[in-house]
């Protein structure tokens, strides 16, 4: 039995639809990452599931009950909002303990519980101090803790570490991602980072435009984007592209260009059509210019990251990426060939953006 499904959700605001009939299947325990970019609908989507907005078709069942008509309090979830209040009067003890107190739980419970999630999320020594006295990061742990103690089973978390600074960021999410795993609840966690979605995920759902592009495991996203939107959106720097023809009889043609299709794998047949081929800057290898099946390229310049190097390339009017050594960037002869691995390679089509 899923966790919580999400069938055919749909929202409108005003004349403006932001979800497009939704579907999402999410089992037990799993860890998913809601990835998309601002204004996507991600926050409608888990205000939607938390009840906290009405949708106006679609149901919401979690554990197998139908929960789309039931108030928030009513669905048994714990959530983080994407700015996380917390009480500014109350020491951060009574923040975590006040939920509790108001459901009526006994106060043995409520010590031990708080207890409990200040030790986890080690800001036992803050309990008595008061949110203004804390850094954003403490706070930020103290709205994470407020949603733990209420010991659901489900969590929904709005991009609970967006007001942190990278380093904080980067501790947080392995926090929360190792909390996970010790308490095995089921996570909904929205987020425009992508490297968060890549990192904390079971599975991605990629969103554009109210619509879930993909929902995968986050490698099979990287490596076979389901659309060209998720392609150009999951990976830094961005998949390179290039425009051409598939001529049905196996290769792919761009200005004089042909380039062999054997090592990719199809999803359909490989009909003769308009299409993009996708290549990451790690599935490119620079060759002698005029090689045959490779593009010609003239070297911009060179970025070096530290462990590795970016070489950018112009070719065929585009801007081309090469991921390399920091020796090989050094020594880039200005005129170079790129040859592409095709088995590792995306192919899309131009008229329905989706996956060849
Ligand atoms: N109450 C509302 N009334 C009208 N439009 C709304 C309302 N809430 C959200 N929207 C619109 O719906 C769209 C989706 O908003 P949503 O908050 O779900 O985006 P998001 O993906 O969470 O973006 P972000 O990453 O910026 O938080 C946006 O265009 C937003 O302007
Ligand atoms: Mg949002």
């Amino acid at each position: 039995m899923s966790s919580i499904s999400v069938r055919r959700i749909k929202k409108s605001f005003a004349a403006l639809t932001i979800l497009h009939s939704v579907d999402m299947e999410i089992e037990k325990g799993e860890f998913v990452v809601i990835l998309g970019p601002s204004g996507c609908g991600k926050s409608t989507l888990l205000n939607v599931i938390a009840g906290l907005e009405e949708c106006d078709e679609g149901q919401i069942v979690i554990e197998g009950k139908d929960v789309s008509g039931l108030e928030p309090s009513e669905r048994g979830l714990a959530m983080v909002f994407q700015s996380y209040a917390l009480f500014p009067a109350m020491t951060v003890r009574r923040n975590l303990s006040f939920g509790m107190e108001i459901a009526g739980t006994p106060k043995a419970t409520v010590a031990e519980k708080v207890a409990w999630v200040a030790k986890l999320l080690q800001i036992e020594a803050l309990l008595d101090r008061k949110p203004g006295q804390l850094s954003g990061g403490q706070r930020q742990r103290v709205a994470i803790g407020r949603a733990l103690v209420r010991s659901s089973s489900i969590c929904l978390f709005d991009e609970p570490l967006s007001n942190l600074d990278a380093k904080l960021r980067a501790e947080t999410r392995v926090e929360l991602k190792q909390l996970h795993e010790t308490l095995g609840s089921t996570m909904i966690y929205v987020t425009h980072d992508q490297i968060e979605a890549m990192t904390m995920a079971d599975r991605v759902a990629v969103m554009h435009k109210g619509k879930v592009e993909q929902f995968a495991h986050p490698q099979s996203v990287y490596e076979k984007p389901a659309s060209l939107f998720v392609a150009g959106f999951v990976g830094s720097p961005a998949m390179n592209f290039l425009e051409g023809n598939l001529d049905g009889l196996g290769r792919f043609v761009t200005g004089d260009v042909s380039i062999d299709t054997s090592a990719y794998a199809f999803e359909g047949p490989p009909l003769a059509r308009e299409a993009v081929l996708g290549v990451r800057c790690e599935n490119i290898s620079i060759v002698e210019r005029g090689t045959p099946q490779t593009i010609p390229a003239m070297l911009a310049f060179t970025e070096l990251l530290g462990a590795d190097a970016l070489a950018w390339f112009d070719c065929l009017g585009k801007r081309f990426s090469v991921r390399l050594g920091v020796e090989a960037a050094r020594s880039m002869r200005k005129e170079v060939g790129l040859r592409f691995d095709m088995a590792k390679a995306s192919l899309f089509s131009v008229a329905s953006e989706r996956r060849l």
